[in-house]
C-alpha cells in the first residue's frame, strides 16, 4: 500500500489550497481498504475519504489520515433487452467513465458530462446537471463498512437520493466507503435537452439530437459559464439552489417578479442561488487571490495563493447577506475540512 507523509495537498483539491498533510493513503482495492482500517497502527487514527477533492474545501493542514480512494475498473455485468448494467470502480474519474459510455454508445450519462470528481463521490452528493441527477441512471452501489470491516450493498432506495443528498450525507456518514457504483444504461437513450440551453446549443450548431452531440453541447454550456479548475481553483457550486416553502416563494414574488424558480412539489420550490447571490451584489467581487465567480456567482473561486479560511469567510458574509435581504438561509454544497 502506498502511503506518503507532510505532504502538500495543493494538487488533492480542485481549489487549489495549500495545506499540509501528515498522511496519504492510497486505496486501490477493498483489500487495502481493510487493511487501513483494521490494522493497528492506524485504528486509532481519525480518516478522511477523499476522491477527486472537488467538493471540498480545506481550512486547515490535515491531522487526518487521508484514504485517496483509487479502486478502478469498467464491467459491463449483464444486458437486458435495452438495457446495460455498467459497474464502476469508486476511483474512476467521472468523466472519464462518461466518455467511456459514449465510446460503447451507451445513453443516460450524457447531460452529466465534465462534472469533476469521482465515480465514487458522485452518489454521495447525488450529483446532477441539466436535467439529469445521478440517481437516474443508478442501479446500487457497495461500500465498506467502517464498523463490521464488510462490503454491504446499497440499493437505489436504501440510498434515499435526494438534490444533492443521500443517506451517505446523512444517517450514513462518516460510516462507509464507497468502493463501487453499478449504473443502468441504455442502448435506446431517451433526450433530455429541455434544460440549460442544450436545445439552443444543438440548433445553432445544426446538430441532430443523439448521446455524442448533448455531451458536446453540455461541455460547450460548462466550458462557458463555469471557471475550468485546472486553470482557476473552484468546486462548483458552492452552496446549493434553496428549497423553500410556497407562503415564502409567493411572498418573494410580489417583490422580485423576475426570481428564477422551479417547482419541486407542490408545497415547495426551488430558487436560484445564483441569482439570490447576484442580487446582493456579490458577483464578480474579488479580494485578493479569491472571489466569486464572474460568469457563475454560486461558484468561490482561489486565483491562485487563497487561503481555505478566507474562502469560508467570504462565504459566511455571503450567507449572512442573504439571510438579510431575503430571510432564507443559503446551505453549503461543498465539504469543508
Ligand atoms: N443566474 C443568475 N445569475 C448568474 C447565473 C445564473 O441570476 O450569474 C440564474 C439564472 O436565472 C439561471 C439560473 O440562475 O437561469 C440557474 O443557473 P444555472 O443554469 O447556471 O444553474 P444553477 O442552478 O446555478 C445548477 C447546479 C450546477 C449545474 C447547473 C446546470 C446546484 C447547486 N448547481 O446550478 O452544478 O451545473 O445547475 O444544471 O444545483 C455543481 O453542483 O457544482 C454544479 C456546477
Amino acid at each position: 500500500m502506498q502511503t506518503k507523509k507532510n505532504i502538500s495537498l495543493k494538487s488533492y483539491n480542485t481549489f487549489g489550497i495549500e495545506v499540509k498533510g501528515q498522511l496519504l493513503i492510497n486505496i486501490t482495492s477493498e483489500k487495502e481498504l481493510k487493511q487501513v482500517y483494521q490494522s493497528n497502527e492506524l485504528m486509532a487514527l481519525p480518516k478522511l475519504v477523499l476522491g477527486g477533492g472537488s467538493n471540498i474545501l480545506f481550512t486547515k493542514n490535515q491531522r487526518k489520515a487521508i484514504l485517496k480512494i483509487n479502486i478502478k475498473g469498467i464491467d459491463v455485468l449483464d444486458q437486458k433487452d435495452h438495457e446495460v448494467r455498467v459497474k464502476v470502480g469508486a476511483g474512476e474519474i467521472w468523466h472519464q467513465f462518461v466518455l467511456w459510455c459514449l465510446d460503447h454508445n451507451l445513453g443516460g450519462v450524457e447531460n452529466l458530462s465534465l462534472i469533476p470528481g469521482t465515480v465514487g463521490a458522485a452518489p454521495i452528493q447525488n450529483i446532477g446537471a441539466y436535467g439529469v441527477e445521478l440517481k437516474d441512471i443508478f442501479d446500487s452501489l457497495e461500500a465498506y463498512e467502517i464498523r463490521s470491516g464488510k462490503v454491504r450493498f446499497f440499493d437505489k432506495e436504501q440510498c434515499q437520493f435526494d438534490y444533492r443528498d443521500s443517506f451517505f450525507k446523512g444517517p450514513g456518514k462518516d460510516q462507509y466507503v464507497i468502493t463501487s457504483v453499478t449504473f443502468k444504461l441504455t442502448t435506446k437513450p431517451r433526450f433530455d435537452v429541455s434544460y440549460g440551453g442544450i436545445q439552443q446549443r444543438l440548433n445553432d450548431q445544426g446538430l441532430q439530437i443523439n448521446i455524442h452531440n448533448i455531451s458536446e453541447s453540455v461541455i460547450h454550456i460548462r466550458q462557458t459559464k463555469l471557471p475550468d479548475p485546472i486553470k482557476i481553483g473552484n468546486a462548483g457550486s458552492f452552496f446549493k439552489n434553496p428549497i423553500i416553502e410556497k407562503p415564502l416563494y409567493d411572498a418573494l414574488k410580489l417583490i422580485h417578479k423576475d426570481l428564477p424558480h422551479y417547482p419541486v412539489d407542490s408545497k415547495n420550490i426551488k430558487i436560484s442561488a445564483a441569482w439570490l447571490i447576484e442580487q446582493c451584489g456579490w458577483k464578480g467581487k474579488r479580494n485578493d487571490q479569491i472571489g466569486v465567480h464572474e460568469r457563475q456567482p454560486l461558484v468561490l473561486v482561489n486565483y491562485g495563493g487563497g487561503k481555505g479560511r478566507d474562502i469560508l469567510k467570504l462565504s459566511e458574509k455571503i450567507q449572512v447577506s442573504i439571510q438579510k435581504k431575503f430571510g432564507i438561509d443559503l446551505m453549503t454544497e461543498v465539504c469543508i475540512f
